[in-house]
Order: structure tokens, then sequence, then C-alpha cells
């Protein structure tokens, strides 16, 4: 299994490129199934969780050309055949977002087994939202060995509110939507950027959508869909990382390649602490970390609150500035899992409930840390970049589900940091002699 070695005290400095969203890029290829024709997709990330959704739409029948390494990361999905309308329990174990397949198959196939979640790492994380919608949609849900099958003729129009706000929900349902007869309104929607992403390229498919990125979604239903090119919207929370990157260092970083009105909330948070940050261009934002860092709260929200896929990288942050931070988790009601990994750095965190106390500023030491899961990993990098010595962070493969050679990007702005093991992304980082 694949370490990073990091060394840290060394300020960022330079410009970092911000790769295609993950969580856009995951449903744009969803969408494809629904449609017989050629779905090109530009700018996707190169990251493991594209691949698993690869292997995922290959099992059904599908074919994925995975282009990286040549202009763009282009993609295209042809899923003319769909010979078995499964997402298998082997690869939903591993990616919960595999659940994005199951309204695109209804729609296109009139049948879907996806298999059951079950928990994860950072709570329940049900999809009983998705089955709901599905069955206003008129989709009939059955549960058996552990699957959902979902079954329809043709899915008709219908008025859904979302009990609560979900974002690959709101995706899921908005695919199935676009090919029901007659007209589809959803109300209480994720407004998240990966929304209004994946509805541009459902539009370009010839899908008929109004309010995606509002509250209020109304699809008008199509008989087919064509095949579209899209490009993919930059990753706002690796800009988000970044941003964070620059700020903990001390250092003075470029975010290169990021949408700047998505990460609104960071930016706002990042200047309460001190940090200077402004726009720098249409698609950059520089970020100085020269000044102390202050203390402040931070509550997750939908957006465009905070983002709770940014929590844990505050609160690496917040154990480097001075006073007390609070900080609360409103979305996963188990998603503190780095904290346990920070105090073992130094980090003075107390817990309790949906709140995190954080005590600053602690000097931070380097020590052998386990990445638990996508985003705690991003927070155990941050905190090992600023700590006193090597820190080894294991289980890096949940870094790679997200974020593209985080290793080479940070290297190129200054960071001590090596991959040790397996080969993964075609590169593979020397044994380290001190190891
Ligand atoms: C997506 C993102 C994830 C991010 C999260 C919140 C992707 C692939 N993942 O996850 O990175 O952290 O949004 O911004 O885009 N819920 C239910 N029933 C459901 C669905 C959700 O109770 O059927 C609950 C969840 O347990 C959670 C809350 O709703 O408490 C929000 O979850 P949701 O927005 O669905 O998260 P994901 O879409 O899985």
């Amino acid at each position: 299994m694949d370490k990073f070695v990091i060394r840290g005290g060394n300020p960022l400095v330079g410009t970092i490129r911000v790769s295609g969203s993950k969580n856009s890029a995951l449903p744009c290829m969803a969408a494809a199934i629904l449609t017989d024709e050629e779905v090109v997709l530009e700018n996707i990330p190169q990251v493991r969780d594209i691949e698993t959704e690869r292997k995922l739409l290959v099992a059904m029948g599908a074919e994925v050309e995975l282009g990286y390494g040549r202009a763009q990361h282009r993609t295209t999905i042809s899923c003319r055949t769909i010979s078995d309308p499964t997402a298998p329990y082997e690869i939903v174990k591993t990616m919960r977002a595999s659940s994005l397949v199951l309204g695109p198959l209804v729609a296109r196939m009139g049948v879907a087994r996806v298999s059951m979640p079950g928990g994860c790492a950072i709570g329940a994380r049900p999809i009983d939202l998705h089955t709901k919608g599905l069955e206003m949609l008129g989709a009939k849900i059955g549960y058996e060995h552990g699957y959902i099958e979902a079954r329809a003729e043709r899915l008709k129009g219908a008025h859904i509110v979302f009990d609560k706000i979900t974002v690959t929900g709101t995706e899921d349902l908005l695919m199935a939507a676009v090919l029901a007869e007659g007209e589809t309104v959803m109300e209480n929607c994720a407004r998240e950027p990966e929304v209004t992403d994946v509805a541009a390229l459902l539009t370009a498919m010839g899908a008929q959508i109004h309010g995606a990125g509002t509250s209020t979604i109304e699809v008008k239903g199509v008989e087919k869909l064509h095949g579209a090119k899209h490009r993919i919207n930059p990753d706002r929370i690796e800009a988000g990382t970044f941003l964070v990157a620059g700020a903990i260092t001390g250092g003075d970083l470029l975010v290169a390649h990021c949408n700047p009105a998505h990460v609104t909330a960071v930016m706002g948070k990042l200047e309460e602490c001190g940090v200077r940050v402004e726009v720098a261009g249409k698609d950059l934002v520089r970020v100085r970390g020269d000044g102390a860092l202050k203390a402040a709260d931070i509550s997750t929200e939908e957006y465009p609150g905070y983002p709770t896929d940014m929590q844990a990288q505050y609160m690496a942050l917040a154990t480097q500035a001075d006073g007390t931070s609070t900080v609360t988790e409103n979305i996963f009601e188990n998603r503190f899992m780095h904290v346990q990994e920070l105090v073992r750095m130094g980090a003075n965190i107390r817990v309790d409930g949906r709140t995190a106390t954080v005590r600053g500023k602690t000097p931070l030491s380097a020590a052998a840390v386990m990445c638990s899961d996508l985003r705690a990993s991003a927070s155990l990098v941050l905190a090992a970049l600023v700590a006193d010595g090597e820190s080894i962070l294991d289980r890096v493969y949940n870094i790679d589900r997200g974020y593209e050679h985080i290793e080479e990007k940070l290297r190129g702005v200054g960071a001590q940091i090596r991959r040790m093991g397996n080969v993964f992304q075609g590169k593979r980082e020397p044994e380290m002699a001190a190891l």
C-alpha cells in the first residue's frame, strides 16, 4: 500500500494547477448512460474514483476510453449497448457514488440493479431519497439479496420535494427526469456547482432543464437524448485545499485553473483568519499566509455555505491559529476521523457531538498517521506540511480517490513530499533509504 513521506517546514510558493472536479465528472459519466450516442467529457481528473466509474460502466457493456496524457484529459463514453444494468457490490462498496447510475439506468433501460451501499467512514449515508424520488417518478422499487431493483416501462414526470438536501440525490433524479414523460418539478434541490455542471451536460444532450443551481429545478421530459461534448468544471474542493496549503505554510501561492466564484466561502473564512486572499484573474486566486493566523469558527452547510468537504482541511489550519476555533459538522454525523490523528501530531482538539473545539496554536510534530477517508487525508497532508520532522501517511489510496497527483503538484511549489510503495497513476517514487 502506498504511503506519503512528508517533511514539514517549507512555505509553498508558486503556481499550482487545479484539475477537473471529481464530483462533477462522476454524474457526468453516469449521464452518458442516457444516450446510445457518444458523450465526450473534457477535463476529467485522473483519480481513482473515475477509474472505478469506468469499470462500472464497462461492466454494464459500455465502451469508455479514458484519454489521459493527452490534451484535456478527454474521455469518450459510448453506451450504445448496455448488456447488464447492474452496479455490483464489489464496485459500489468501494465507491458510494456508484448509486448515480440508478436514475439513468431506469430512465433508459427500464430497469436498474444497484447494490445497497451500506455504511461508510463518515456516516450512515443512505440513498433512500434517491429511491423515494424514483418511486414518485413511477418506478417500482424492490430489495433482494442486498440489491435495490428499480423498474419502470417509462418514468412519468412528478412533483418531488426532497426531505433533505442531497447532492447526488438531486443529480440522480435529474438524470431520471430528463427522459420521463411530462414535466417534473423538484424542490429543495442541492445548489452545488456539480449539479449545475451535470445539468449543462444534459442540456447539451437535448434535455430541457430550468433552474439548475437553484433550489427548484423544472424538467420537461424528452423522448430521446443525443451525444454531446462537455468540459467539466474545475474542482472547487481541490482549489480550497490548495488555498489552505498556501495559508498554513505561510506561503505565496497562485491557485490556477479554478473558478473563484466556487470557493467564496473558503476564501471568506481564510480572510477571517487573517490570510491575504484575492481573486487575481478569471481562473486565478492568490493566497498569502505571511501574517499570524487567527482563530475563526466554521459550520458546514450546503452550497453556497462552507463545504463539509473542506471541514477537515480547515481543522488542520485551525491548529495553527491563535485562539479557540469551533468546527461544527452539520452534513455528516461522523466526519471527525482526522481529529485523533491530528491530536497524535500535537493538536489540542476536543470533540463533543457534532462540534470540535480546536485550541491553537500548537506546534505539530511529525508522526506516522493513517488516512481514513478522502478529505481527512487531505487534512493530514496539510498538517504534515507544517509539522516538525518527517511524517508518514499510510493508506494514501484514500487521497488518490479524489486528488490528481497531489504529491507532484505540491512538490512543484516547494513541498517535500514523496510517494513510497506500489505504482499508481503510472508513477513510482523510489523507496526512501531512511525508512
Ligand atoms: C456528495 C459529495 C460529497 C459531499 C456531499 C455533501 C459526490 C460524489 N459526493 O455526497 O463529496 O461530501 O455531497 O456535500 O458528489 N442523505 C439521506 N438520504 C439520501 C441521501 C442523502 O439521508 O438518500 C443524507 C446523507 O446521509 C447526508 C446528507 O443527506 O447526511 C447529505 O448527503 P448528500 O448530499 O446526499 O451527499 P452525497 O451526495 O452522497
